[in-house]
């Protein structure tokens, strides 16, 4: 058989230096057994390569169309997605390696967006933890879990940029700033893919939705994307950049269109940009049927035009579409499709299986006891914990209503509190509710059964008031009430977009009665997304942003609640006022009628709301205070080749030990084009203990201050500059500086 030729040939090179950025050697010898497998390949067995079916999930187990394991067999499908678990995935990888032709071994994904079995907080809460060694541990869990369970490829990181809570998918990402979203976007490629995609405890990451996908108009799902191309590639491209410039192995094409082009068709978006201006080297998957679903877009008239203008565009494997499988073979037939097409295609897809090991032993993934063993890991649920807790945002704590103390008379209301589903919040892949607890369970665990006091008063949403009576009665026993309200979490996450960002339902109506009370009120929030919490700001006198904190969320809103936890989360997402102010960030521009002009009407303002928002970007409150003195610059003229250090004094004025993340942004105040009126350039999150003081530094290289110039050249220009430091991007300490 040609497979056990395959093996014999492959078992004969050596399988060590398979790693990420391996030497010039170590490439050659990939390419070498690349070109091998390559050239026993029919047509039919490439393009096979390039297509990528859905597993199902029956109440049985893992399941998948029989048409689909015949195309295994007959090496016409190269690679599963939502197939899971080791013994699941090692009986498709058997008919794949023993019952077809070659032999190819199977790729399989996974969205693995924010834990496998063990849920981590959202990736929007985790990005709200500014802590890069947690997220990539949170990505490193992830990795660890879903390779025992047979998975080697991943769908995340989601690297999109969002200015949007209307759109549910802000959820999966890392909030709306450039700098950040990269640095956390390449914190999550480190995590999943280590520095070698061999090892079995690492999976391919894939950097999606490329590109610009978080700026659908309306904030509907799926919809248009218009935007210039400065804005693009000023802040919606770096973090795409820096996920592949930190070895990401793959890249998935979005929904949208872009500049009137679908992104799995466009060439500019798949070549240009990704490959010749980047230079992305790895594979390109579409994103599910969205090859299909050009047709619909109006940009060709059928599924096979549909096809040529992505795989010509640089599409290497399509997501469910069969529409390679239908068309691609003729096309190729006809000419329509060059040989060197595909054949680029399949080696950058059969590259991959050998840097992943896969040809080394196709069921290194598929280890039932190694599987039994990671899967809910006592580490991976202390870790889990661990983020979930550094996640959270304390909005507001008036007259230090928190942290409670144990013993009080606390009353829990609202669905929310008693649930457990909705804690794992959106894309939870295999997390199970039977390992984890709610938020009332812990609070129970933590205070004692008999100092807690529970009634749901509503649900989540719809209009069912006949709860609220008995939420009063409970309330009116208790010394204080801890109401936990929020979204569904399937309220999030794809195809969720709102046009609304109130908490649904009849929650905010009982939040209004159980004020009347009198009683200190604590609001635990669950959601996805930036909310207008106006109302709510008004009614309670402490509130804690805990996203949906996965499945530990429970314990760790508990150990925050009670102080055993100091909160040390920031928002990376502006909280509007209400929706009118949407889209709100903060590296907006000045104007020509920026606000602070001294007439009164004509300028840029609302008439019914001011301009500023509830809660700025970079905005979280902790048990303790900072202040922030003595801010120092090395020098104040930067020159082409030298550096700026910042110096900035930071003390813990309060009384508890604290984290705070500390923020540097620049102002660049005359440019060939208009410059936001801020940008962070750099953060640091730092514990100081009771009355400590510590000097954090920040370095400013010329490099940091490029943009997209007038004439579209990248780079700086000479020219004054303001610089800020701060605890969030409302109180800040000013400096400035020159740029030689
Ligand atoms: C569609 C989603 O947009 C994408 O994020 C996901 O990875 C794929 N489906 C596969 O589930």
């Amino acid at each position: 058989m040609l497979r056990n030729l395959i093996f014999t040939y492959i078992a004969a090179l050596i399988m060590s230096a398979c790693g990420v950025s391996g030497s010039s050697d170590a490439e050659s010898r990939i390419n070498q057994k690349v070109d091998s497998v390559m050239k026993l390949m029919t047509l039919d067995e490439k393009i096979g390569q390039m297509v990528l079916y859905s597993s199902g999930w029956a109440l049985t187990g893992p399941t998948i169309k029989s048409g689909y394991l015949d195309d295994i067999r007959k090496g016409q499908c190269g690679n599963i997605f939502n197939a899971n678990t080791a013994a699941y995935t090692r009986k498709l990888q058997k008919i794949a390696v023993e019952e077809s032709r070659l032999g190819i071994p199977l790729l399989f994904g996974y969205d693995v967006i924010h834990g496998h079995t063990t849920i981590f907080p959202i990736s929007l809460g985790e990005s709200a933890s500014w802590d890069l060694k947690a997220i990539e541990k949170s990505a490193r869990v992830s990795a660890i879990e879903a390779a025992a369970s047979g998975i080697n490829w991943t769908f995340a990181p989601m690297c999109d940029i969002s200015v949007e809570p209307r759109w549910g998918r802000v959820s999966e990402g890392a909030g709306e700033d450039p700098f950040l979203g990269s640095k956390i976007s390449a914190a999550r490629v480190r995590g999943f893919q280590g520095n070698n995609l061999a090892d079995t405890l690492t999976i391919m990451a894939c950097v999606k939705h490329f590109a610009a996908y978080g700026a659908p108009l309306a904030g509907r799902d799926y919809n248009t994307v218009d935007m210039s191309e400065r804005v693009f590639q000023d802040v919606y491209l770096p973090p795409y950049k820096a996920a592949i410039d930190a070895g990401a192995m793959s890249v998935m094409s979005s929904f949208n269109e872009y500049d009137g082009i679908p992104a799995s068709g466009s060439k500019y978006l798949l070549t240009d940009i990704l490959r010749k201006k980047i230079g992305f080297k790895g594979l390109v998957v579409t994103d599910y049927t969205s090859i299909n679903e050009m047709v619909n877009h109006g940009i060709v008239a059928n599924e096979a035009e549909a096809g040529l203008l992505s795989v010509k565009a640089g599409v290497d494997m399509d997501m469910q579409g069969e529409v390679f499988f239908k068309y691609l073979k003729k096309q190729v037939e006809s000419g329509e499709v060059s040989q060197k097409t595909i054949n680029d295609a399949v080696a950058r897809i059969i590259r991959i299986k050998f840097m992943l090991g896969l040809f080394d032993d196709p069921y290194r993934y598929c280890n039932e006891a190694r599987e039994k063993r990671l899967v809910y890991a006592p580490a991976h649920l202390e870790a889990s914990f661990d983020v979930a807790k550094r996640s959270m945002v304390l909005l507001k704590n008036s007259n230090k209503v928190l942290p409670l103390k144990k013993g009080e008379k606390i009353a829990v209301i609202g669905e929310l509190a008693s649930s457990k589903q909705d804690l794992l919040g959106s894309w939870a892949a295999v997390g199970n509710i039977n390992y984890m607890n709610s938020i009332l369970d812990e609070i129970k665990i933590y205070n004692g059964d008999a100092n807690v006091l529970y009634a749901e008063g509503c649900k989540k949403m719809g209009e069912d008031r006949s709860g609220f009576a008995a939420a009063l009665s409970v309330s009116r026993r208790a010394d204080k009430i801890v109401m936990v309200l929020g979204e569904d979490s399937e309220w999030s996450g794809e195809a969720a977009s709102r046009t609304s960002i109130n908490i649904p339902g009849v929650q905010t109506e009982l939040l209004e009665k159980l004020k009347i009370l009198n009683k200190p009120i604590i609001l635990v929030l669950l959601n996805g997304r930036p909310l207008d919490l106006s109302k709510e700001n008004d009614l309670v006198d402490a509130m804690l942003e805990s996203w949906f904190p996965g499945t530990m969320g429970g314990k760790a809103v508990t150990h925050v609640l009670f102080g055993e936890y100091n909160p040390s989360g920031k928002l990376t997402m502006t909280f509007p006022r209400n929706l009118g102010q949407v889209p709100i960030f903060y590296y907006e521009k000045n104007t020509g009628r920026p606000l602070y002009l001294p007439n009164p009407k004509y300028k840029s303002r609302y008439i019914d709301c001011p301009n500023d928002p509830l809660f700025p970007f970079g905005f979280g409150l902790s048990y303790t205070t900072f202040a922030y003195s003595d801010i120092k610059l090395s020098t104040d003229k930067l020159t082409e080749n030298g550096e700026l250090k910042v110096s900035v004094n930071v003390v813990n004025t309060g009384g508890v030990l604290g984290e705070e993340v500390v923020q540097c942004y620049v102002r660049d105040l005359v440019g060939s084009v208009t410059r936001p009126v801020m940008e962070l350039k750099g953060f640091q999150k730092i514990s100081l203990k009771v009355g400590e003081s510590k000097v954090v530094n920040f370095t400013i290289k010329p490099e940091m201050l490029a943009f997209h110039r007038a004439d579209m050249s990248y780079g700086t220009e000479p020219g004054d500059y303001k610089l800020f430091v701060g605890g969030n991007s409302r109180d800040l300490k000013l400096a400035g500086f020159k740029l030689k």
